[in-house]
């Protein structure tokens, strides 16, 4: 921790004067004051502090309902209520929301006033070391990595929570948040966490294959099985099934998994014996399940099997606090053996592109830049030159455009256009066959180069991928294997 940053609320300007001075001057610790209970407000919202002195009796507001909210905003920082009418009841009602102490006023001790703040700081030292070797053990452990006010505390708390009960979770985030990330903490810290973790991508493989690689199948259900295969539900028993992409499981796939959830039996393809399973069942989304339901395109009974608790991880955008600790991380990660003893770190103007940047890719895609940034770095400085051009643009480039098309296609299909009328007005005698093919070429061509943009700027997640562009893992997979021929 730096210098604790202190704050004094009190109405009576000579307090304020008082500790500016005392603590300032004479122990050099940053003090910021409040007369009234409008300005603590507006001063408790606009940073975040370790200790704040509290007068109980303030013209608008009273000391009780500060300290009160402190704690809930800002549970780190410390509370010590000052008052002139010392009463045994507000001190203890101060005392059990979370106060750490209380002093009479005037202080005609100055040794207890000292006393009282060294023990207040001393208290708050301890919590933030807490607080980081939480954090240290959470990335050498997990892999997980936020600073010290990220949202994504109080998910990890959570998740923790729920980790020892055998309840469904949905996990909804956008491409590259770090579902599977969360998906594993919860795992890891439930009593399956000896048992295996399988996860399945319901978007990647067919209805057929994914049937068959979820519930198994018997010796020769269909063409191909020539023996007997268990499918996930049974080789995940007393494990965790981790069912990525769910909102892309077909009607039929999606009534098989209600049915295996709510009774815990299933067959296997072409299997007439049910087969028992008792696997946790953990789903991440990064649509909304419920427009979904609403669609009819996800069945409501299934959303709220899966969704008993649901977890929302935010996208990087809203928590830029974590985008500088994860750079961080992973430049660590993608030093190389022999120089992990180099101080690499992007300077001031990169850090400022970084932290403007919107991450539609969020997570995965500063781990790719990171890892673009370390390739192109020469000493131990990475520069803006280091990043992808694309990133100084801010807000509003390219894969953040939707379904819009790109202005090297309009340009194209207008060439096209023009030869074609061209050719029509000088009466030529045009193959319309083969002007047909060379146009549906370059299109495909077109369409291939911003798949493969896209593709690279979400780490290769064609969930990702098919988000961004606004169109179905399906049709995404379909112009990749199709139209790429
Ligand atoms: N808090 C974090 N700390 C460290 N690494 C993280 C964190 N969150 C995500 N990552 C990393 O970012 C990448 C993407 O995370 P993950 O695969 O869990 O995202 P996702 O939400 O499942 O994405 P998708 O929707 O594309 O499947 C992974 O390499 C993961 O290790
Ligand atoms: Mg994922």
């Amino acid at each position: 921790m730096n210098k604790p940053e202190i704050l004094v609320i009190d109405d009576e300007v000579e307090v304020g004067t008082f500790f500016q001075y005392y603590l300032e001057e004479e122990k050099n610790y940053p003090v910021a004051v409040a007369n009234s209970g409008r300005e603590a407000r507006e001063l408790l919202g606009s940073r975040s502090f370790d200790l704040a002195l509290v007068d109980l009796k303030l013209p608008d507001t009273d000391g009780i309902s500060l300290l009160r909210e402190i704690k809930e905003n800002n549970p780190g920082c410390e509370v010590i209520i000052m008052t002139g009418y010392s009463t045994i009841k507000s001190a203890v009602e101060a005392m059990k929301l979370g106060a750490f102490d209380y002093i009479d006023k005037p202080f005609d001790e100055l040794e207890e006033l000292d006393e009282l703040l060294d023990r207040a700081l001393q208290s708050v030292k301890n919590k933030h070391r807490y607080i980081n070797e939480e954090l240290d053990r959470l990335t050498s452990e997990f892999g997980i990595v936020m600073a010290e006010n990220s949202p994504m505390k109080d998910l990890l708390i959570l998740c923790k929570k729920v980790a020892t009960r055998k309840i469904s979770v949905l996990i909804e985030g956008e491409t590259g948040t770090g579902k599977e990330v969360l998906a594993r903490f919860i795992h890891a810290n439930s009593p399956r966490a000896g048992h295996p973790f399988i996860g399945v991508n319901c978007g990647a493989l067919t209805e057929t294959l994914l049937e068959s690689e979820l519930f198994g199948h018997e010796k020769g259900a269909f063409t191909g099985a020539q023996g007997m295969r268990p499918g996930i539900f049974e080789v995940a028993h007393h494990g965790t099934l981790f069912l990525d992409e769910i909102g892309e499981a077909t009607p039929s796939i999606q009534v098989k998994l209600l049915r295996v959830l709510e009774t815990g039996e299933f067959f296997r393809v072409g299997g007439s014996r049910p087969i028992k399973t008792d696997v946790r069942v953990l789903a991440a989304t990064n649509t909304s399940l419920r427009e979904a339901v609403k669609d009819k395109l996800f069945r409501e009974d299934l959303l709220y099997r899966l969704d008993v608790v649901c977890l929302c991880i935010p996208p990087l955008r809203q928590r830029p606090m974590d985008i500088m600790p994860l750079a961080g991380y992973f430049i660590e990660k993608n030093l190389p053996e022999g120089e992990k003893h180099l101080k690499v770190a992007f300077s001031p103007e990169a850090v400022e592109i970084l932290q403007k940047y919107d991450w539609p890719g969020n997570v995965r895609e500063l781990s790719n830049v990171v890892a673009r940034a370390m390739a192109f770095r020469e000493g131990e400085t990475m520069g803006p030159e280091c990043l992808p051009r694309y990133l100084a643009a801010g807000r509003g480039s390219f894969p953040d455009r939707g379904p819009g098309t790109p202005p090297e296609m309009e340009e194209a299909v207008r060439d096209w256009a023009r030869r074609l009328t061209e050719a029509v007005l000088s009466r030529k005698n045009i193959d319309l066959d083969a002007f047909s093919r060379a146009l549906k070429r370059e299109v495909d061509g077109m369409i291939r180069g911003i798949i493969d943009h896209t593709l690279e700027k979400t780490g290769f997640s064609q969930a990702g991928a098919a988000k961004l562009l606004n169109i179905s893992p399906r049709t995404l997979r379909y112009l990749r294997n199709e139209r790429g021929k």
